[in-house]
């Protein structure tokens, strides 16, 4: 993209602060959001010019796009405080240059950099009393962008709007997690959007998750539409397997997204020379190791959740449930080393933590 899009960001301050009424030890997941929010729209061919205001309702026409075909995508960061007051992102670029492939492919136009880094930079420093210090809180930051023209013919949008809200975080999953094996439904197919962070790739997931809630399970695990028979994604995050003392997790494709926390944790298990394959996964090689008792760990991987350990599977009515291995998962290996990178309160040899100054 051509930089044509120089700064010209207009902010508008809260008047007043809804902070003082916020409980940061009883969040629920995306249910609070701090003082301002960033907007942008795109018309006539051109991102115009960038604003940050107060948190508010918008209006929108009942016939934009958005809300008939789904033209909408999305991203999760975190943003991290440490014990001297200083914020971090980590691997920023990675979510910009993901959300504008994602944009490529629902046909939305792509959102310029500088806009993106600098709206960002700006609304962190606005609201970073919202960050509370230390591993175990964060600011999730969601970044999205939806079709807004009033017209429902089944095309693609003349006019967007790119945003960014914030919301302060703590842990995404509360208790265990347990999944069932998908056997009938599926999250995406080939030459489909599941690479995307589109908006449509999670509501499609909220009925079968819904089946699987009743039979007692909170997640499902993702197989792929044609067979059913390779393992793919967990929820809304990827997914890992431990046999022994491999790590396996599936390669990214048209239908399984590159997340940000998967290639992570790919580099961090090399980091500590846990070994860690990339490739196919069959079911059948997840129930056969449980079987014999060489399936020690599988867990989910993505921003929200870090690393959420799954405690036992379905498949064909059949539960296998995994071993308890405590501090010495590689879950929680990993899992401290991410956090400790993301906190400020490690050596970022790989160069992703990214401070807001
Ligand atoms: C994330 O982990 O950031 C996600 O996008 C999951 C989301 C559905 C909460």
């Amino acid at each position: 993209m051509s930089n044509k899009y120089t700064s010209n960001l207009h902010i508008e301050k809260a008047k007043t602060s809804k902070i003082k009424d916020v409980d940061f030890d009883n969040l629920n997941f995306g249910r609070t959001f701090t003082d301002h929010m960033f907007i942008c729209d795109y018309v006539n061919g051109e991102w115009q010019q960038p604003k940050i205001i107060p948190y508010q309702a918008m209006s929108m026409d009942p016939s934009a796009r958005v809300f008939h075909y789904g033209q909408a995508v999305f991203e999760g960061m975190k943003a991290y405080k440490d014990y001297d007051g200083g914020v971090f992102l980590f691997r920023p670029k990675e979510n910009f240059n993901r959300i504008n492939k994602s944009c490529a492919r629902l046909a939305m136009p792509e959102f310029p950099e500088n806009y993106f880094f600098e709206g960002l930079t700006t609304l962190l420093n606005l609201d970073k009393e919202w960050i509370q210090p230390g591993v175990g809180n964060s600011l999730y930051i969601r970044p999205f962008a939806i079709a807004i023209d009033s017209a429902i013919a089944a095309a693609p949008s003349d006019s967007y709007r790119f945003m960014i809200i914030c919301s302060p975080a703590k842990a995404y999953y509360k208790g265990t997690v347990k999944v069932l094996i998908a056997e009938e439904f599926s999250r995406s197919a080939n030459g489909g959007v599941g690479f995307a962070k589109a908006a449509g790739n999670y509501a499609a997931q909220f009925y079968p998750t819904s089946l699987a809630q009743k039979k007692g399970y909170q997640q499902v695990i993702w197989t792929d539409a044609d067979t059913h028979t390779f393992l793919e994604e967990a929820g809304t995050m990827n997914v890992f397997f431990r046999i022994n003392d491999t790590l396996i997790t599936a390669p990214i494709s048209d239908r399984i997204l590159d997340g940000v926390t998967r290639k992570s944790l790919i580099q961090l298990a090399k980091d500590n020379n846990i070994n860690c394959e990339v490739r196919p996964i069959k079911v059948t090689e997840i129930v056969e190791a449980s079987k014999n008792g060489t399936l020690k760990e599988i867990f989910g991987a993505g921003t929200a959740a870090v690393i959420s350990p799954i405690e036992g599977f379905e498949y064909k009515d059949t539960y296998y449930e995994l071993p308890e291995i405590g501090d010495h998962s590689y879950s929680s290996i990993l899992k401290n080393k991410m956090l400790s990178i993301q906190h400020n309160l490690a050596d970022d040899k790989n160069g992703w933590r990214y401070e807001i100054k």
